[in-house]
């Protein structure tokens, strides 16, 4: 690796994987509470390069909890899908996913598409925490993409534009997939459906993104059904050219951590081509209320804000 990529900061090394998103960090062990440099040296990289990655943590459900603990409070494992039983802050994320909250029926989605997640509340997680247990030989990676650069690139008029408008992000198959009846049950019992603003402004940097989740955004407020599928087919397209991506090939050890409030990312759809199994486990972190450049907050439609784990009751 060469010396002129890696940025040292109290100790640990930050070394950057694309032009603008993702950087491995090196140096750590997240199997231990952090000093409060390397918290804060973890927390910058993340703003500046909007997901981290770092290599060989084999953390326990304990450690995974405890390391997401110090960059806020740990959310439920999913607010529709449940949790790994007796770990109410951890969701599995494996290659046939189960309903934990339906005695462990399948959700098999056949479909996967870039998202960030769970926009349809009204307060989505600000940050996500993967880690990789299960990993394919080959097949199975995680691309991200960076929203701050994708809404920069646009052109002035176009920002101009989009800056006023709303979306409305629903917890839904797309059109055309099927879905299983254990995801429908569940959809149903907790509907989640929010408005969010198309441009959200990060309340730590500042910097605008184009906030638009790509598999729950279904509808762009006050245009007319055909204007609304054509912008978002023109956002999504933009959102998700390569240069402002990175991919990640998972390893056993391997922990994803990105920021929500400025990325999408994208689950693999290749593992189901492959006969190999694909376990990983995921933390989220209650989020704020996002605001429009104009300051105007999102709005629920249906479904309560996203709590912390430790405050929820559960049924
Ligand atoms: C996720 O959408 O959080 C999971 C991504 C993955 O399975 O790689």
């Amino acid at each position: 690796m060469s010396a002129a990529r890696a940025i040292n900061t109290n100790g640990i090394k930050v070394v950057p994987l694309s032009a603008h998103i993702g950087a491995e960090i090196h140096g750590v062990d997240l199997t231990r509470p952090l000093a409060a440099e390397h918290v804060a040296a973890i927390r910058a990289a993340l703003l500046k390069w909007r997901v981290v990655f770092f290599r060989e943590q084999f953390l326990t459900h304990e450690q995974h909890v405890a390391f997401s603990a110090q960059f806020g409070k740990p959310t439920l494992g999913h607010p529709v899908f449940g949790h790994v039983e007796g770990h109410r802050e951890i969701y599995s994320i494996s290659k046939f996913r189960k309903a934990t909250r339906f005695e462990g029926q399948p959700l098999l989605r056949p479909w996967t598409g870039w998202h960030t997640d769970v926009t349809a509340a009204v307060n989505p997680p600000f940050a996500s925490i993967l880690r990789g247990v299960t990993i394919p030989p080959y097949g199975g990676d995680t691309q991200w993409t960076n929203l701050v650069v994708a809404y920069e690139k646009l052109s002035a008029p176009l920002r101009g534009f989009i800056d006023g408008l709303r979306g409305i992000h629903r917890f839904t198959a797309p059109v055309g997939a099927s879905a299983t009846d254990a995801f429908e049950q569940a959809v149903k019992e907790r509907s989640l459906v929010s408005e969010h603003p198309l441009v959200r402004v990060h309340p730590e940097t500042g910097e605008r993104a184009l906030y638009v989740s790509p598999s729950f955004l279904k509808s762009i407020v006050c245009l007319t059904p055909r204007e609304s599928q054509a912008l978002l087919d023109l956002l999504w397209e933009h959102v998700t050219r390569p240069e402002f991506t990175v991919r990640f090939k998972w390893e056993k050890g391997s922990v994803a951590f990105w920021d929500n409030r400025s990325t999408a990312h994208l689950a693999p759809s290749d593992i189901f081509d492959l006969e190999f199994d694909r376990q990983l486990y995921r933390t989220t972190l209650v989020g704020d209320i996002p605001l429009g450049p104009d300051g105007r907050a999102s709005v629920a439609i249906e479904g309560s804000p996203v709590d912390a784990a430790a405050a929820v009751e559960l049924n």
